[in-house]
């Protein structure tokens, strides 16, 4: 299932960092190998937890040339797609839970130059987003319930992820999978060989005490190499 021509990439959550230190945290992760950081955006009614919003993601754009990996857990996400485009976002990523807009809001970010992509909460099926998948570049699986970081993986979303990868293969399209939530180095390979080529680590990561230590055990261990 998995895909030789899709690199592996690690995008540590910035939910799990130490905030005082943004900015020396985020340098350890992009020396140690990651390519992506993954940024939680969540409102509180979407889920039952509120982090930050586009002022911060702006004014980390400034010194972080990381990808930006935008993942909004927010109720009717198309109200804000043009200031997280603004704030620098670089792939946008909305639940199909969230708003009756899923194919209008998904092709709008691309409009603007960025990448799209749907999340599925672990109770929605993942056949729910098949019929957006001609406009999405990624397809996030959430591995845990959204809303906080720390959670233990539910193994049962591997499933989704092999599913998700037949019917991209089937239908011949480039899209990348991501799973998010509890992953960390001892089920990274098995994210991996389910399909995904994406990993979102938070606690994993930053809740380690050598960070660029954790970055590269869990992208060794995704790889097959521990
Ligand atoms: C949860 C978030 C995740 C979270 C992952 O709602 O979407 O990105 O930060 O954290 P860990 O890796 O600790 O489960
Ligand atoms: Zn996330």
């Amino acid at each position: 299932m998995n895909n030789p021509h899709k690199k592996i990439i690690l995008a540590p959550s910035l939910l799990s960092c130490d905030f005082a230190n943004i900015g020396k945290q985020l340098s350890i992760i992009r020396e140690a190998g990651a390519q992506y950081l993954h940024l939680d955006v969540m409102d509180g009614v979407f889920v039952p937890n509120i982090s930050f919003g586009q002022p911060l993601i702006k004014s980390l754009r400034q010194n972080c040339d990381l990808i930006f990996d935008v993942h909004l857990m927010i109720v009717q996400p198309e109200r804000y797609i043009d200031d997280f485009v603004a704030a620098g976002a670089d792939i946008i990523t909305i639940h199909a839970e969230s708003t009756e807009k899923c194919r209008e809001t998904l092709s709008y970010i691309r409009s603007k130059g960025i990448k799209s992509a749907v999340s599925v909460k672990p109770k929605t099926p993942v056949s729910a987003v098949f019929g957006l998948l001609d406009c999405c570049d990624m397809v996030l699986i959430m591995s845990v319930e959204p809303g906080f970081g720390g959670q233990k993986f539910m193994p049962d979303m591997l499933e989704k992820a092999k599913e998700l990868k037949a019917e991209i293969a089937r239908r011949n399209l480039n899209i990348d999978i991501e799973m998010d939530g509890g992953i960390d180095a001892s089920n990274a390979r098995r994210c991996v060989e389910a399909g995904v080529n994406i990993l979102v680590a938070g606690s994993s990561v930053f809740g380690k005490p050598d960070i660029a230590a954790a970055v590269k055990s869990i992208l060794n261990a995704a790889e097959g190499n521990a």
